[in-house]
């Protein structure tokens, strides 16, 4: 089962949800693959993975390779992180996702390039769950494309104005 975790609205719990939810499945007995499509990266390091020194400094792959180098396979990406009696598989993000829309936009058949890539992988593992950023990006399409289903999470608190009188 591949979901995304998904509202273009910000900071109402997508990652921590991920991560969570992840965390529990797994010691359910499941196998997780989490992947980082946002370039805040905080589901990165929300798993103590930080994603210069852990992954760019050692020279492993992270998303954007995924996403734009053909050649690039999952298996080249994933970051295991183990903790206590929890495993989770990780493809980390990296800052420098933020600057490849126009990339994204002009790769032929970009929007399916994460559901190709997971094709061989679904053996592999239970449940694979995407972490985008809060926008219709390409990010989210090609996050979305991938997907069998999607949660929602949603902050139901009304939005607070500040009135400034002179
Ligand atoms: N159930 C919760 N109760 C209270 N605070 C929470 C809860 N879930 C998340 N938070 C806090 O809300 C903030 C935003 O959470 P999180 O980063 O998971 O949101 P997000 O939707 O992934 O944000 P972004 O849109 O920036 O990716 C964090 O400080 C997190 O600790
Ligand atoms: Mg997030």
């Amino acid at each position: 089962m591949i979901v995304t975790i998904f509202n273009n609205k910000g900071g109402v719990g997508k990652t921590t949800t991920t991560i969570n939810l992840a965390a529990a499945l797994n010691r359910m007995g499941k196998r997780v693959l989490l992947i980082d499509m946002d370039a805040q990266a905080n589901l990165t390091t929300g798993l103590g993975i930080d994603p210069l020194t852990d992954v760019e400094l050692q020279e492993k792959k992270d998303i954007t390779h995924l996403l734009t180098e053909p050649r690039t396979t999952l298996e080249k990406t994933v970051v295991r992180k183990r903790w206590d009696n929890i495993q989770l598989d990780l493809v980390p993000s990296h800052i420098r996702l933020s600057d490849m829309e126009p990339t994204l936009i002009s790769t032929v058949d970009i929007d399916r390039v994460l559901a190709k890539k997971l094709k061989n992988y679904h053996e592999l593992y239970d449940y694979v769950f995407i972490d985008p950023p809060p926008s219709f990006g390409k990010a989210n399409t090609i996050s979305l494309m991938a997907s069998s289903g999607i949660l929602i999470p949603t902050q139901l608190a009304p939005i607070r104005f500040v009135h400034w009188s002179m």
